[in-house]
């Protein structure tokens, strides 16, 4: 039995995605642009028996260090997922994996990118191949969490819209590049009551889509120059003007979607407030409440205290950008 444990980093996006022309296979209907965090990681360990022919054992560390069966849902998503990695390598055989997360899972903070993107690192290479980035992307994609192709990779990540071919990410930049931070204020840790699933099902019914879809790319390549330029006045802006998009075409969706909770606006209106005092951060938000403010790593302390000070906020993170996935001999069994 071989055994193989990968730490893979959430990401969080610049450029959303929102929307699919294909949801099983997560082809996106837009291009997307994210940072990779250093912070918000899943440790995964899987263990390949490839003599047996049982059923595929999945596992969750709780915070405690004790291990739980998750819920069936959980359960079927990875061993379908495994399933898929089977028939892509031509190879029979029993899985065992135990996962964990730094972070609230399901709250926006997503999970389901490093957690896949862990599981098809370490899968793969359990059953003997070391692929690369993008065919790292391709597959992990497959899983049905669009976001996972960008977090097999470090840095600054495109996921570009293609017509046709395998939909792979591209890696624009490393996390040495620009250091720039993500402090995220934990406002509500439960997980999110509608999928991102759903969202992007329902995208397309909101009137506004297509407006958003017409003026994408010009936004996309202002993020692109403004990354390749470090130019945090340039990218600032157009990272919350992102965020609040996708959420008005959640909300104008039928039927709406509501992430926000009061607690969100109030660190939306808290973030304008220390734009006013001169600290360069912007927010963006996933498809959840909490909050991710982004900022130049000289903001970061000064963002955290204001954030801290919140009555609102139940906890901070204080992320930034960093590397892709890597192996380690800490396994989990
Ligand atoms: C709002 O389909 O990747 O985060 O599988 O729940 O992680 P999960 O969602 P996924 O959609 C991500 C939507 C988004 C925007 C983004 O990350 O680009």
């Amino acid at each position: 039995m071989s055994k193989v444990t990968v730490v893979a980093p959430a990401n969080i996006a610049f450029v959303k995605y929102w929307g699919a022309r294909d949801l099983d296979q997560a082809i996106p209907r837009a291009p997307s642009l994210s940072m990779t965090l250093r912070q918000c990681t899943t440790r995964t360990t899987v263990a390949f028996a490839a003599d047996e022919d049982g059923e595929d054992e999945v596992r969750l560390r709780t915070e405690e260090g004790t291990f739980r069966v998750p819920g069936a849902s959980f359960t079927e998503r990875v061993r379908q997922h495994l399933d898929r990695l089977r028939q892509w390598m031509g190879q029979a055989g029993t899985f065992r994996v135990a996962t964990e997360n730094t972070f609230p899972s399901g709250a926006g903070l997503a999970s389901s990118a490093s957690g896949f993107a862990a599981l098809t690192v370490a899968a793969t290479r359990t059953m003997g191949l070391v692929l690369e980035p993008e065919q790292l992307s391709v597959l992990a994609r497959l899983s049905g969490s669009g976001s996972a192709a960008r977090s097999v990779m470090g840095g600054y990540v495109e996921w570009p819209d293609m017509e046709v071919g395998d939909y792979p990410a591209m890696h624009l930049a490393g996390a040495d590049h620009w250091d720039l931070r993500d402090v995220i204020a934990v406002v509500d840790p439960a997980p999110k009551t509608v999928s991102s699933r759903d969202g992007h099902r329902r995208a397309g019914t909101s009137p506004f889509y297509e407006t958003r879809l017409q003026h994408l790319d010009e936004r996309l390549e202002q993020a692109r120059v403004a990354l390749r330029h470090r130019d945090f006045e340039q990218l600032g802006p157009l990272i919350e003007e992102e965020a609040i998009e996708l959420h008005l075409i959640a909300m104008s969706s039928r039927p709406p979607i509501y992430y926000w909770k009061p607690a969100t606006l109030a660190v939306l209106e808290a973030v304008r407030g220390v734009r006013t005092d001169g600290v360069a951060a912007y927010a963006t938000m996933d498809a959840g409440p909490n909050v991710h403010v982004i900022c130049p790593a000289a903001e970061e302390a000064a963002v955290a205290n204001r954030l801290e000070r919140l009555p609102e906020v139940e906890a901070i993170i204080r992320d930034g950008v960093g590397p892709g996935p890597s192996t380690t001999t800490e396994h989990l069994f």
